[in-house]
């Protein structure tokens, strides 16, 4: 059996659905059960709990033979890292109480760091925590930068005319779509032929710069030669709170971009066969930007 955790989000819901497709038994977490509904009726076994509940997720974890592990972000949080860390601990005390032998971590590139990369710091800790627990054979997704990212700028461009962001207009980006990272953890825990702490990274299908995303969302958009603009930081500033997040979250975000900016944070791994994966921006773009874009403006 196999546990996953994040199970209605971005990557745990394709971990869960490739694995219950494959006739595995599958018990998925999460905190609503009409959420995880979808799932259940796909033959998973729902587990109601918040990650930061020790004694629960323990139970969760029992009898699993391996768990797909990860991170929720909470970006209204005034204390972004600590509640990173509260889920951390409680993650690794499951999985030593539990006996887990065998963990798929959702990590980023930048985790080799342990500091001044935002949110990324976070997932360092996770990975440094897991080390610490002897019987456990961990592999760590090192994922690059999310193409999910890049939705915000629906509201961007509408509002502005461009696409506009703190990171650098020419920095080469390893960008991947959510659903390759839940392939690759599916493909992953099915083998199970990782041990001891090893690291996978997942660069998506290429390397793009932020405009060159933009050329190709304007393509698509019928807007050609849609820009992209880097703007000051209290400009990203404003816009993000103004979407709710926290001044907290929205200060590592800033700290993220400046590591992305100035080469802090950056991929380990030549691009290989087994780091690339097949979704490319132009697929993303047409599968959900194009839809998000048109969605909101029908609604609108
Ligand atoms: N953005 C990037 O470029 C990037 C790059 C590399 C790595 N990452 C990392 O990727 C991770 C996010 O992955 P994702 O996009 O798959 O996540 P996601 O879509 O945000 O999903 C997280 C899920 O966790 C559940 N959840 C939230 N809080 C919970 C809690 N307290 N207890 C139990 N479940 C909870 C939520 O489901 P319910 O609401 O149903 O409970 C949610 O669907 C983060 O750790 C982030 O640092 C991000």
């Amino acid at each position: 059996m196999y546990v996953i955790t994040g199970a209605t989000g971005n990557t745990g819901s394709v971990v869960a659905k490739t694995l219950l497709a494959k006739g595995q038994s599958v018990r998925v977490i999460g905190r609503h059960a009409d959420r995880l509904k979808y799932l259940s009726e796909r033959g998973a076994e729902p587990f109601v709990c918040d990650l930061t509940d020790r004694d629960a997720l323990t139970k969760a974890f029992t009898g699993a033979r391996a768990v797909y592990a990860m991170i929720p972000p909470h970006v209204t949080s005034a204390e972004y890292r600590a509640d990173q860390d509260r889920t951390t601990d409680s993650i690794a005390v499951a999985i030593e109480k539990s006996g887990v032998k065998f963990a798929v971590c959702l990590s980023s590139f930048g985790a080799d760091k342990p500091d001044n990369t935002g949110p990324v710091a976070g997932l360092h800790y996770l990975e440094q925590r897991l080390n610490k627990i002897p019987s456990l054979n961990a592999l760590y997704l090192r994922a690059g930068y999310f193409m999910e990212n890049t939705l915000a700028q629906v509201g961007i461009i509408k509002q502005m005319g461009m696409a506009a962001g703190p990171l650098r207009p020419d920095l080469k980006l390893p960008m991947i779509a959510t659903r390759d990272i839940g392939a690759a953890a599916a493909e992953d825990l099915l083998k199970l032929d990782f041990h001891g702490h090893q690291t996978r990274e997942l660069l998506g299908q290429r390397d793009l710069t932020m405009a060159e995303a933009a050329a190709i969302i304007g393509d698509q958009l019928a807007k050609p030669d849609l820009p992209y603009v880097q703007a000051p930081n209290e400009q990203t500033r404003a816009a993000m709170i103004g979407m709710g997040m926290s001044s907290n979250f929205v200060d590592l975000v800033l700290e993220m971009a400046g590591a992305l900016n100035s080469g802090h944070m950056v991929a380990l791994e030549a691009r290989s066969a087994r780091n690339t994966t097949p979704t490319s921006y132009e697929t993303f773009v047409k599968e959900e930007f194009v839809p998000l874009y048109y969605g909101k403006s029908a609604a609108a």
